[in-house]
């Protein structure tokens, strides 16, 4: 699995201020329809960007609880969040969530649920959290939706092969609903969010994905470093020679458990 240590946090830090971060977050934000005064719990906050911005939006009677088990990635949301007195960040997981049976009036999960090996668990987990009537969102890719233009196809599909192997479940917006019912919830919505780019953005999801993906693939040895720079240097070229394509589509999931 990918870690979540200093030098993936530093990676995060910068591009999830960019645009298409941006707009995956904006999206989880306004499905979860925070209130003020409400208790939300940010599961797997990372580095706290969510976080804040719903600490401005519930404003000082309310709480937003950032849970996650990396050191790092808690440093840089407790550095974040450091003014907001409305603002807890704890150390947990999905699956060991650090709160009271129904404490949070919201829960919300971004980019994590594909890192978990025991869905069913987290969503007890959001279930026994959450109060009466409470929203659970969740975030995540499905992986399938990947379209990445190369001259190389095999290598590209060799690269998004190995990729694959940085988390445990590539097809959460599809597998999660049904888990979801089963454990009580009404699924409310899941709706795309689709990303496609001819440009390859510095501050992009591709070009984030190029930096993360050379590296993992170089260290689980089955790509050589020179064929891990080939296969990123090729997507540089198409870029400046106009021929560069990317897409892949987000999905959030929106629950609410009965009164
Ligand atoms: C891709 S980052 C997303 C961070 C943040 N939600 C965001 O979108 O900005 C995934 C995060 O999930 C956290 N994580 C990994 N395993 C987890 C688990 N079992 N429970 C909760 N969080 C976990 C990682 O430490 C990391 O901060």
């Amino acid at each position: 699995m990918l870690q979540f240590d200093e030098r993936t946090t530093r990676l995060l830090e910068e591009a999830y201020l960019g645009a298409d971060f941006s707009r995956r977050r904006r999206a989880s934000f306004d499905a979860l329809q925070p209130k003020p005064g409400d208790v939300v719990a940010d599961i797997g906050c990372g580095n706290g960007l969510l976080t804040l911005e719903l600490s401005r939006s519930i404003g000082a009677d309310g709480k937003v609880i950032g849970i996650d088990p990396s050191d790092d990635m808690r440093g840089a949301a407790l550095k974040r969040c450091a003014h907001c007195s409305n603002v807890e960040i704890l150390n947990g997981t999905a699956t060991h969530l650090p709160l009271d049976p129904a404490s949070a009036d919201k829960a919300v999960s971004l980019q994590v649920f594909e890192y978990l090996d025991d869905l069913p668990g987290a969503v007890s987990e959001v279930k026994r959290i959450l109060k009466p009537g409470g929203r659970f969102v969740v975030g995540d890719m499905h992986w399938d939706t990947t379209a990445w233009f190369s001259d190389r196809p095999q290598r590209m599909k060799t690269m998004l092969d190995i990729w694959d192997k940085h988390l445990v479940e590539r097809c959460v917006p599809a597998v999660l609903p049904p888990i979801l019912r089963k454990a009580g919830f009404r699924v409310d919505s899941v709706t795309a969010v689709p990303f496609a780019s001819t440009h390859l953005h510095p501050d992009g999801l591709a070009n984030m994905m190029i930096l993360l993906m050379k590296p993992f693939a170089v260290r689980k040895g089955e790509v050589s470093e020179e064929e891990a720079n080939d296969w990123a240097e090729e997507q540089v070229q198409l870029a400046k020679s106009g021929r560069f394509f990317f897409s892949i589509t987000h999905f959030v999931i929106t629950a609410t458990m009965p009164d």
